[in-house]
């Protein structure tokens, strides 16, 4: 089961705070939000969102004592407007970003080298985008330049250019021959290994998962109610920056975090996810008429 990262730190935020309303746009195992409707029991409305319908199914099951509050919706948290109504006022907004420890381990899934599985890495199955189609069809310089930007891989060239000579050959299809064809280029630094930086870049780029947050962000300033709050740990820098930037820009908000939390070393040594998490909090302002 998937382990919540930061719980304690998201759980303080909302100390001592009335929610009525509260969204969770990346539910995943539901670990978050079964925490926060513990310590809440007046929240009204818990609106989980996530865009693998595995993650909804187990989290259905997780949250199942507080079903009538709870209402699970299957979307991409980018059409949070769409679920909620553009005109809700939402007491509070969380999104703990990217893959849970389930999608990693689920080979079918293809998000890890570390598990030969198909080349996938769709976090809704129902998107049609699969890292199969962008490693057998993108042109060299496009993949060179995901890998650069999104991976920040320095041997961006080499590696997509190995890829395009291998699909040359035959078709990639499985995550482990392109561990393979990517580990002939780019050799192991300390502790990641060759293919991780590509991976991250191929997952972020099948998801859209830069974009979305950046589309979706102010948008979840917008709906939350004076006084409310939101919440987002991302876990790596690209995220993380514009997380910062959307927060620093947007003149609706004051910043809780100065600096973004970041797990202890007892959370670190139990849950090597949480390693790179940071956290990062902003409240409503009052509207000035
Ligand atoms: C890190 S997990 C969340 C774990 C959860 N906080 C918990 O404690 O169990 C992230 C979840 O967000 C979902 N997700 C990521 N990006 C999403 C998006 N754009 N829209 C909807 N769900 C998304 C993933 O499918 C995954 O299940």
């Amino acid at each position: 089961m998937h382990i919540s990262v930061l719980q304690e730190e998201f759980l303080s935020f909302f100390r001592n705070r009335p929610i009525r309303r509260f969204v969770d746009g990346t539910l995943g195992a539901g670990g978050h939000s079964l925490a926060l409707l513990q310590e809440h029991p007046e929240i009204e409305e818990l609106i989980g969102i996530d865009q693998d319908t595995n993650a909804l199914a187990i989290a259905k099951e997780r949250l199942k004592d507080f079903a009538p509050k709870v209402r699970f919706v299957h979307a991409n948290f980018e059409e949070l407007k769409q679920v909620v109504g553009s005109q809700a006022a939402i007491d509070g907004i969380f999104l703990d970003l990217g893959v849970s420890s389930m999608q990693l381990d689920q080979e079918g899934r293809g998000f890890s080298f570390l598990r030969d599985g198909p080349l996938d890495m769709r976090m809704n199955p129902h998107e049609t985008l699969t890292a199969e189609d962008i490693i057998n069809s993108w042109p060299e310089a496009d993949l060179a330049k995901i890998f650069y930007e999104l991976g920040e891989e320095r041997r961006s060239r080499q590696a997509a250019k190995a890829i395009v000579q291998a699909r040359r050959k035959e078709r990639i299809t499985t995550t482990g021959k392109l561990a393979e064809i990517i580990s002939s280029v780019i050799y192991r630094r300390g502790k990641l290994h060759p293919a991780t930086l590509i991976f991250q870049a191929l997952r972020l780029a099948v998801n859209r998962e830069l974009e979305v947050i950046t589309s979706l962000l102010p948008n979840a300033i917008d709906l939350l109610a004076p006084g409310g709050r939101m919440g987002v740990i991302s876990f790596h820098s690209l995220e993380d920056r514009i997380v910062k930037e959307t927060f620093k820009k947007n003149p609706h908000i004051q910043i809780l975090t100065k600096k973004p939390l970041v797990a202890d070393y007892q959370e670190s040594r139990k849950n090597p996810r949480a390693r790179s998490a940071k956290l990062r909090f902003c409240e409503k302002l009052p509207q000035i008429i």
